[in-house]
């Protein structure tokens, strides 16, 4: 189990190094992550290496027996770099630069930014590579965070190769992208601009493939660098810190590329439901290389800066939620950063050792988690859960695009899905629609609105095979290439769930104002639920109708249904259920499908969460509560125990 955080020494005399590795000691850190945000210190100018500090640096920490994730320094480009080099600028959807003064304000595709990179990589490595502090390597920073999408000129020649590798000639992408319409016929691949700022509606094909572009130059980079790093024969883990569902990249196949999973996570602690935002994150990581750990890189001891509002973590909250990321896969709990910043951008963000030092709350929080992570019991790397949450990236694009029926958060949706099982103590995995699934007795696939072959013969196959496939509105609706598939819409998937799709109909958006349906209501097992967003008008074909809707603008028509399919069952809902809603209709299908919560009458805030034969159950609630735990039915003759869990109060039960 590693402990530890983003050390930025440069901003510090080094007697205040001394300091730091004696109270690094003290907190029990065994981790460091070193040089993410260096380059200008390391080179002071094109050719120029000035490795002193780095050294002294590394041999601090390991003569105080400190590990050092240390990264590759490419992440911010420093002053006469980009002076010499205005072109690395990466530019916004006006064609405007995002100036230098902050950080990440490279072009991903420039290959001026590409060629200095890999000189500082290759540098570096070549003097590190076999130092004994370092056990891992960390590939740039949050790739993507500020500029997940790049407009320049070097963005439109780099997507220009990328499609003509695509579609091989003109003529395939012109169909793919239905150019026919609204005369944007291409006659070369050159003419093709990324979607920079329209007067309309820009191409949604255009759109969904220059956000898999932009995915992919991110990965290259990652690839570029990881690929220097062991051509000079370093042998450690490599990685580069994920930031959970980020929108701006396809992870599932960015994991593959990946020795390590790592992840960023910020939840914020004004929202009393962080917690479960933060078990999604750390669920998505876990399901990204399954049954291997990954580390939580970083989160915040307290307050973050970069909200309009920055609450601090209550006492006890950074605990509660570092226990809960090992219960969920994590083998190390790392922070941004060691020592809060005297000045710049992030000075008001909070660290392991706050500006009020070692006699604070925070660096007393922070060793007690150090001694707490050292006494853990033996664990694996945790087992599958029995249900599965499909996230997919291109559906998060092809539904976030441009000119559709209705504005939909497909992140939030998908997150609500997975809040709905978490308040029922229902352990799940995040997956992939092409995903082995067959270890999963129920399959959620929120808005799977645009369904591959492969993945739409992936889950047939699933629900053939036994499996129970639960699906809401606006499934299935376009192929690949964001086409409605001959036939019209759930041509992929129709025969699994036994019905048609007529049309479709948006409700007023939830919280807003108009005339209009808000919702659309149905009842299952006697347990009303209310739709938002949109409503679908199904026409059974096989599928028996389980409700249908009571009010909303296709009263009468089917709400749910169910259909056999092979030796399994397809539920279609015909909209998207509040949450409550989701928390009954899962109720209901988890017991179809013989799945049930790890422990029984635990409240909603008390989470509980198994890796392999260990439980662990955390009070997120406001106030102290008192358990009644059912015995270890592998120990015979004890009886069920009480457990008092105090605010945030977290402990491990051994339940094989
Ligand atoms: C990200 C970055 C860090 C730091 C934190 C602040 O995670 O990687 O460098 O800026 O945000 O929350």
């Amino acid at each position: 189990m590693q402990y530890g955080g983003d050390y930025n020494p440069e901003q510090w005399s080094e007697e205040t190094w001394v300091e730091d590795a004696r109270l690094m000691r003290e907190a029990g850190v065994t981790l460091v992550t070193v040089n993410v945000f260096s380059w200008s210190v390391i080179q002071p100018a094109e050719g120029v290496f000035e490795w002193e500090w780095l050294d002294r640096v590394l041999e601090n920490m390991h003569a105080n027996g400190i590990d050092v994730d240390l990264a590759t320094g490419t992440a911010s480009p420093p002053p006469w770099l980009t002076e010499q080099y205005p072109g690395v600028l990466p530019q916004d959807e006006n064609g405007v630069n995002l100036w230098p003064g902050s950080r990440q304000h490279y072009s991903p595709t420039s290959p001026d930014y590409r060629r200095l990179a890999a000189t500082l990589v290759s540098a570096l490595v070549e003097r590190y590579a076999r130092h004994p502090a370092v056990s891992m390597w960390h590939v740039n920073n949050e790739l993507g965070c500020h500029v997940a999408y790049d407009y320049s000129d070097n963005a439109r020649a780099a997507f220009a190769e990328w499609l003509e590798q695509k579609y091989t000639t003109i003529k395939a992408l012109n169909t793919a992208w239905n150019t026919a319409f609204w005369s944007q016929r291409y006659t070369s691949f050159a003419q093709i601009i990324p979607p920079r700022k329209t007067p309309s509606f820009p191409n949604p094909g255009l759109v969904l493939d220059f956000k898999r572009f932009s995915s992919d130059a991110l990965l290259d980079l990652f690839v570029m660098e990881r690929d220097i790093v062991r051509a000079s024969g370093a042998t450690q883990p490599i990685t580069t810190n994920l930031m959970g569902a980020f929108p701006g990249a396809d992870y599932w196949s960015w994991a593959e590329e990946m020795d390590v999973v790592s992840n960023d996570a910020y939840p914020d602690p004004n929202d009393p439901e962080a917690f479960r935002s933060m078990a999604f994150s750390s669920d998505v990581m876990r399901g990204l290389k399954p049954d291997r750990p990954w580390l939580l890189m970083e989160q915040a001891t307290n307050a973050v800066q970069w909200r309009p509002t920055n609450a601090r973590k209550q006492p006890g909250v950074m605990s509660a939620w570092s226990m809960q990321s090992v219960s969920r896969g994590a083998d190390g709990i790392l922070f941004f950063q060691w020592r809060q910043s005297r000045a710049g951008a992030e000075k008001f963000h909070s660290a392991m050792l706050p500006h009020s030092g070692e006699k604070s709350r925070v660096f007393r929080e922070i060793s007690a988690l150090g001694a707490d992570l050292k006494v853990l019991p033996q664990m694996g790397t945790g087992s599958r859960a029995r249900v599965g949450i499909v996230f997919d990236w291109d559906c998060l694009w092809a539904v976030e695009g441009p000119a559709m029926p209705v504005t939909l958060d497909y992140h939030a949706i998908v997150q609500r899905w997975h809040a709905a099982l978490h308040r029922q103590h229902i352990g799940v995995d995040i997956v992939s629609a092409r995903s082995d699934l067959s270890s999963y007795a129920l399959v959620i696939a929120p808005l799977l609105y645009l369904v591959t072959d492969e993945s739409a013969a992936n889950l047939s196959n699933y629900v053939e095979n036994g499996g129970h496939l639960l699906v809401s509105a606006f499934t299935d609706v376009v192929d690949e290439t964001n086409t409605f598939r001959a036939g019209g819409y759930l041509q992929a998937l129709g025969a699994v769930f036994g019905v048609a799709v007529e049309e479709y109909d948006a409700l007023v958006l939830p919280g807003t104002g108009g005339p209009g349906y808000r919702e659309a209501s149905f009842t299952v097992d006697g347990t009303s639920i209310r739709g938002e967003y949109m409503v679908d008008e199904l026409h059974p074909e096989t599928a028996e109708v389980v409700a249908v809707f009571s009010d909303g603008p296709i009263k009468g028509s089917p709400a749910l249904t169910a259909n056999g399919f092979g030796s399994g069952v397809g539920y279609y809902i015909a909209t998207i259920p509040d949450d409550a809603g989701m928390t009954s209709i899962l109720a209901w299908a988890a017991e179809r499908a013989g799945v049930g919560p790890e422990l029984t009458g635990l409240p909603e805030v008390v989470e509980v969460s198994r890796r392999d034969e260990h439980l662990l159950l955390i009070n997120h609630g406001s106030e102290a509560v008192s358990l009644i735990i059912p015995a270890d039915a592998s120990e015979a003759g004890k009886k069920e125990e009480r457990l008092e869990l105090s605010f945030q109060g977290w402990t491990w039960l051994h339940r094989p």
